[in-house]
């Protein structure tokens, strides 16, 4: 049977938002980024938006009472009320037990297994589109026209704040410490998938799309 209650999970610049994205349009759920609900909360200036981007370009994780709110609302919308993907949520012990809490079975955890070297190459490069929200890497993964995006035409392709070396450091850090232990959470449970993140991305959403139906 179809899985329509799904989650990624998996380190800093995995591909999470990448396939997520992806599998989100195939199966016509909604994408559920906390990282980009954060950054959209950001641009409009908001005071959780302002209060969020202090620990995001710090490389620390948003505090977990503001993201389980977010979270929370989010999957309260109709649109989710037939299967979503979350992505980026939850990374901590706090936000797995808090959507327990809120009565939500996942069908399946993908778990996106990337070394952290991997992880650094991929970070240092990557570029995403501030318009649509498309991402492209410099190297892996470029846009056809340097600098406009595939997807929306926009030109004026960004870094984000927050991959910078020093950041991305601590998002590792903070990843191994936080959430790398919600891999044994899931396990317990029986929801947890592993998927080998190491492969081109066409073959990550082929060994995913096999899992999920
Ligand atoms: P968030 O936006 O969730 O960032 P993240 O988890 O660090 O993940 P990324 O978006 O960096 O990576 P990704 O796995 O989506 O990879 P991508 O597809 O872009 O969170 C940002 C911040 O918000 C956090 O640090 C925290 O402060 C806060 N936050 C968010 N959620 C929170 C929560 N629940 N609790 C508390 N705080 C929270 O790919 C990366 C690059 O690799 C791209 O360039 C891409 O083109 C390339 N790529 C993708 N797949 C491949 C492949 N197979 N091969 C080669 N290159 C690839």
């Amino acid at each position: 049977m179809s899985k329509r209650r799904l989650m990624m999970l998996g380190p800093p610049g995995a591909g999470k938002g990448t396939q997520a994205k992806r599998i989100a349009t195939e199966k016509s759920i909604p994408h559920i980024s906390t990282g980009d609900m954060l950054r959209e909360a950001r641009r409009k200036g908001t005071e959780m938006g302002k209060e969020a981007a202090r620990y995001m370009d710090a490389g620390q994780l948003v505090p977990d009472e503001v993201v389980i709110g977010i979270v929370r609302d989010r999957l309260d919308e109709d649109d989710a009320s037939q299967g979503f993907i979350l992505d980026g949520f939850p990374r901590t012990r706090a936000q797995a037990e808090a959507l327990q809490q809120m009565g939500i079975e996942l069908d399946a955890v993908l778990n996106i297994v990337v070394s952290d070297e991997a992880v650094i190459g991929r970070l240092g490069g990557r570029i995403s589109c501030p318009s649509c929200g498309a991402v492209y890497h410099e190297m892996f993964n470029p846009p056809a026209t340097p600098d406009v995006c595939d997807a929306c035409g926009y030109q004026g392709l960004i870094k984000r704040d927050d991959d910078q070396p020093a950041a991305i450091k601590k998002r590792l850090e903070g990843y191994h410490a936080q959430t790398a232990p919600l891999i044994a959470f899931y396990q317990e449970i029986g929801a947890l998938v592993a998927i080998d993140g190491e492969q081109s991305p066409e073959e990550v959403h082929d060994a995913i799309a096999e899992v999920i139906g």
